[in-house]
């Protein structure tokens, strides 16, 4: 399947979409033991490792949190997000099965040791979440979520959710502040 794939709320994955080529994404995590949300398609988990050794170079202390996610587990993630907070703020901030950009293999959740590990709003407002929002282009990842296109993406501000689309795409987007939906569904 393309990198450059558009995957939202009216573009979902099929339940049994499993990209053939993920593999164990090496950079610090939260946990030690292999789980599967470490898990991306090769060409993201090699990017997002020299990404990664970039950020280390200059100080920050990236953390990943969640990479791959089943059709599945989206869907009990989504479940407890409903039973948590009801339908409507639920989907918001979470995905139904199928729609979310985990399933791909070429989305990862990124924290600090500063924030507790926590997918927080704050993220955005440290050195090393405006760093990623500025040059995580340069290898293949766009900033997907941003608070001034809720209107358009669907989704509440994540200044932590970071796809893979490839260097091209990333950096058109990037620098023209445009988010997929905006060249993808015009
Ligand atoms: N939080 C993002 C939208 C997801 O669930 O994929
Ligand atoms: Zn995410």
């Amino acid at each position: 399947m393309s990198f450059q794939i558009l995957v939202n709320k009216t573009h979902p994955l099929s339940p049994d979409y499993v990209p053939l080529d993920l593999v164990l994404t090496e950079v610090p995590f939260e946990e030690e033991e292999f789980l599967e949300k470490k898990l991306l398609r090769k060409m993201a988990a090699s990017a997002l490792e020299e990404l990664f050794a970039h950020a280390s170079r200059l100080g920050y202390a990236l953390v990943a949190i969640s990479g791959y996610r089943s059709y599945q587990r989206q869907q009990e993630i989504f479940s407890t997000h409903v039973e948590k907070y009801g339908l409507e703020y639920a989907s918001q901030v979470s995905a139904k099965p199928g729609c979310s950009e985990h399933q791909t293999g070429l989305a990862m959740d990124i924290s600090l040791p500063s924030l507790s590990y926590k997918l927080l709003p704050d993220f955005g407002d440290t050195k090393e979440g405006q760093w990623l929002a500025k040059n995580a282009c340069h290898f293949g990842f766009i900033l997907r979520y941003p608070a001034d296109k809720v209107h358009i993406t669907g989704y509440t501000y994540e200044p932590w959710h970071f796809r893979y689309v490839g260097v091209p795409l990333a950096t058109h987007l990037t620098k023209c502040h445009l988010v997929m939906e905006e060249i993808m569904e015009a």
